[in-house]
């Protein structure tokens, strides 16, 4: 007989496999004769195990009720229109985008020496590494294409007036942060469009008036798009841009929760 046990290294996914299937056969029935047996002594209907689990968590945590509230607030009719889905669907890119970002994080080095290669090496050799690179990708542009169609929306059906003024400042400075994350992500590559991209983005920010080279010497770290500028950009796009953007979306939401959606005229 063919034997892994020792240390052939040839087949291991059968014995793997019929370990898997006869165990979960084993533990389905025992499972069942152990719940015949109590149903039979105890007198009493079976409780399904994710009640109990649920009644063990609610004796020890009693969160039930809040989270009730949070959870069981009616949506009104009108706002089940796709149009009021788009800052959900913004909202929802963003956690794309939190999961791929943590993926390509494993691997990628942020040095002017490592990052080129170190996304070569995401593209060609990480299982779906291309595959999770462009779902970010793709992500990003469709958070920016979503955020825009989502204030278009509001400032078409004139949503952002009183009192929902702090719902459209806050709204602002999500849009403004999620140009940042764009902005930000472009550089990491580390190939010519990237620095280019950046020596020229970073440039039109040194034309501000008075603070223009406070501006430039802050984002490029010195004078010239280098090593540093790199480490900087990637400071911003993993930890500074998506906490300020978490603090932010918690005071959108809050808001739409506390106001309600507006309804259509
Ligand atoms: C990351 C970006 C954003 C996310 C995740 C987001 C998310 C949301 C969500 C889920 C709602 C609930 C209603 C709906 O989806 O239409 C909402 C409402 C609202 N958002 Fe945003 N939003 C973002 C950006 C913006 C921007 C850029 C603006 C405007 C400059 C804005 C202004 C508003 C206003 C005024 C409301 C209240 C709308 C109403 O009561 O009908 N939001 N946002």
């Amino acid at each position: 007989m063919h034997c892994h046990i020792q240390g052939e290294e040839k087949n291991l996914w059968m014995p793997l496999t019929r370990w898997t299937v006869f165990g979960f056969a084993g533990v389905v029935l025992a499972f069942g004769i152990y719940r015949s047996a109590s149903v039979w002594t105890g007198r009493k209907p079976w409780k399904p195990l994710r009640t109990r689990l649920a009644e063990w968590f609610e004796q020890r945590y009693q969160i039930a009720e809040p989270l009730s509230k949070v959870l069981k607030k009616p949506v009104p009719i009108f706002a089940t229109h796709w149009l009021y889905c788009l800052g959900g669907i913004t909202a929802f890119l963003f956690v794309v985008q939190g999961l791929t970002g943590i993926m390509l994080a494993f691997y990628y080095k942020p040095t002017a020496a490592e990052a080129y290669a170190s996304i070569q090496f995401i593209e060609n050799e990480v299982k779906l590494g291309s595959a999770i690179r462009a779902i970010h990708h793709w992500s990003a542009n469709g958070m920016i294409v979503m955020c825009i169609a989502h204030m278009l929306r509001v400032f078409i059906m004139g949503a952002y007036k009183a009192p929902r003024e702090l719902n459209w400042v806050s709204g602002v400075v999500l849009l403004i942060l999620t140009l940042a994350f764009g902005f930000t992500g472009y550089l990491l590559p580390w190939d010519q469009r990237a620095f280019w991209a950046t020596t020229v983005g970073t440039e039109i920010a040194g034309s501000i008036p008075a603070i223009g080279n406070l501006a430039l010497i802050f984002l490029r770290v010195g004078w010239g798009v280098g090593d540093l500028t790199l480490g900087r950009f990637y400071g911003l796009h993993v930890i500074v841009v998506p906490l300020a953007t978490v603090a932010f979306m918690l005071a959108h939401f809050l808001m739409v929760r506390r106001l309600g959606v507006k309804k259509p005229l």
